[in-house]
């Protein structure tokens, strides 16, 4: 990790530093938090005050990367500025250090092309509405070599919020020409083509499936009629792409 820059792609309102963070203590150089969405400030300062707190108090929890010393790591979690952040200020809590978030929106992102050697994302792949050229983009971003790690939730995600009306697999009983906006409604086999397309080697590709609702083939429309039940079972991928 010494000396790498990592990315957290779509790191989210609530807790935009965590993840960056827990790299950054593990020796990375430099990190980035992307969304397109703005921090919720105060809760993400509170977030990250005690985060740093808990890397203090057990480091043995915290510190994963093989070359990092524990003092080190400790000194850098208290090089924060943990006064501001336990008063719910974000910017000067982050101080001078190389952590930045950055508010873009990636299928136009504003930060410097092959700068991210590892980037990782968790739940945010599926919002890309424009995947080829979202993909096309996070190679771009990637320096060669860099490796990326990606969560992609492939659910429903009106069965989050309104899950009497709703379950995961919903959607694929609308039409083709369908959308909430919210998510691009791909299925595990139509995922992966692109990554390999754009250029990445995928190195591991997890599916994990779950049963659909009884009967409910019987609803299928437009292109998912013609899939697999393999593939409209995958209900999450878990990847591993790296850039040649
Ligand atoms: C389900 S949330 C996951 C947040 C975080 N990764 C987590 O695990 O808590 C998806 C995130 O992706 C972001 N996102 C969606 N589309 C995006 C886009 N086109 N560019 C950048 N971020 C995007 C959203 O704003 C949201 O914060």
């Amino acid at each position: 990790m010494a000396g790498k820059s990592y990315c957290d792609l779509g790191c989210g309102t609530y807790h935009p530093y965590g993840i960056s963070t827990i790299f950054y203590l593990n020796g990375a150089v430099s990190t980035v938090g992307l969304d397109v969405e703005d921090a919720d400030e105060i809760r993400a300062a509170e977030a990250l005050y005690d985060l740093l707190i808990d890397c203090i108090a057990y480091p043995e929890k915290w510190c994963w990367e093989a070359n990092m010393n524990r003092a080190e790591f400790v000194e850098r979690a208290r090089s924060f500025n943990l006064n501001a952040l336990q008063n719910g200020q974000l910017r000067a809590g982050i101080g001078d250090l190389p952590l930045k978030h950055v508010v873009t929106d990636i299928h136009d992102p504003v930060i410097a092309k092959e700068s991210i050697d590892i980037m990782s994302s968790r739940a945010v792949l599926e919002h890309f509405l424009d995947f080829g050229v979202a993909v096309d983009r996070l190679f771009a971003l990637m320096r060669p070599g860099g490796v990326a790690y990606h969560h992609i939730d492939l659910a429903d995600h009106r069965a989050y919020w309104r899950n009497s009306s709703y379950h995961r697999w919903s959607f694929l009983a609308e039409n083709d020409d369908w959308s909430d906006n919210l998510t691009n409604r791909l299925r595990a086999s139509e995922i992966r083509p692109y990554f390999e397309k754009t250029g990445f080697n995928v190195l591991k590709y997890e599916i994990i499936r779950k049963t659909m609702p009884k009967g409910f083939e019987q609803y299928l429309k437009g292109r998912f009629r013609s899939m697999s039940k393999d593939d409209l079972e995958a209900l999450t991928v878990f990847c591993i792409l790296v850039k040649p």
